[in-house]
């Protein structure tokens, strides 16, 4: 599928599935202007344009809005691929309740689900043209409570939810608002990623490269035909919430 339509885009998050998505847009329609933001300072791209935000601090937020005014004023795609599942500070999926922290908690919450309104609040205005536009969350079906049969992962799960409750939340206020931007949230399936990478060996799952999933992930938000607020599986499908 050609996404000659789609001229102005921004990734949030470069790992992965972030990635890989700016690259596979890049070779769909060369001349789109892709922006990536990360926590990291990159070296300059020639293939898109790199910026630095943190999105859990409103000042860092402040400074990339003003550096992207200066390149653009309107977006056709914004997709947050915010997620921790792990990491080195010492969050993991909890297995059951004794494995609870508070500040843990309140970490995975951060990045998984407050981030979502975050990202809707500062890129508004970039989104509210006469055109339609996307904004996409990436989510996990974990993080459905009708499909939740195994228990675990007690943070990941609920922030997972908490997600898709703030990207409906979004999807009423934007439509409220007659604004052309559909909003969703979609589960990548599993993917061979930083993230996932320590619980592939015991999944039964079918496993993607990220190149595949970015594929799957643009054909889905081009080719549904759900409306604004839904939650979507990588092949189009509706998950149940
Ligand atoms: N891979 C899978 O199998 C799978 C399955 C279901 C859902 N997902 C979801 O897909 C999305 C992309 O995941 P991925 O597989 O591409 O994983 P990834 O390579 O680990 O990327 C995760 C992204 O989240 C960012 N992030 C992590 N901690 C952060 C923090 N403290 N503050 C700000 N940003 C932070 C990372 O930024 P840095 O690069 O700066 O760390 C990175 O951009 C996530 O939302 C994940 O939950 C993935």
């Amino acid at each position: 599928m050609s996404l000659s339509h789609i001229n102005r885009v921004l990734i949030l998050g470069d790992g992965g599935i972030g990635y890989a998505l700016a690259e596979e847009i890049k070779s769909r329609n060369p001349k789109a202007q892709i922006h990536i933001s990360s926590r990291r300072i990159k070296k300059s791209s020639s293939k898109f344009n790199l910026h630095f935000l943190d999105p859990l601090k409103e000042s860092s937020w402040q400074k990339f809005i003003l550096e992207l005014r200066e390149q653009t004023t309107t977006l056709d795609l914004v997709i947050s691929t915010y997620g921790v599942l792990h990491n080195l500070e010492g969050i993991k999926p909890e297995k059951s309740l004794r494995e609870m922290d508070i500040d843990k908690m309140i970490e995975v919450f951060s990045i998984n689900a407050f981030t979502a309104p975050l990202v809707a609040k500062n890129l508004e205005p970039f989104l509210n043209s006469s055109k339609e536009s996307h904004l996409i969350f990436l989510s996990a079906k974990v993080g459905s409570l009708q499909d939740n049969r195994m228990g675990g992962w007690y943070s990941y799960r609920a922030s997972k939810a908490a997600l898709n409750m703030f990207m409906k939340n979004i999807s009423i206020e934007f439509s409220r608002k007659n604004l052309k931007t559909k909003v969703f949230s979609i589960h990548p399936g599993t993917t061979v990623t930083k993230l996932s990478e320590p619980f592939l060996k015991s999944s039964n799952l079918k496993i993607w490269s990220s190149e595949e999933t970015a594929k799957h992930i643009l054909n889905t938000i081009y080719s549904t035909n759900s409306s604004t607020g839904s939650f979507l599986n990588w092949n189009g499908e509706i998950l149940p919430w």
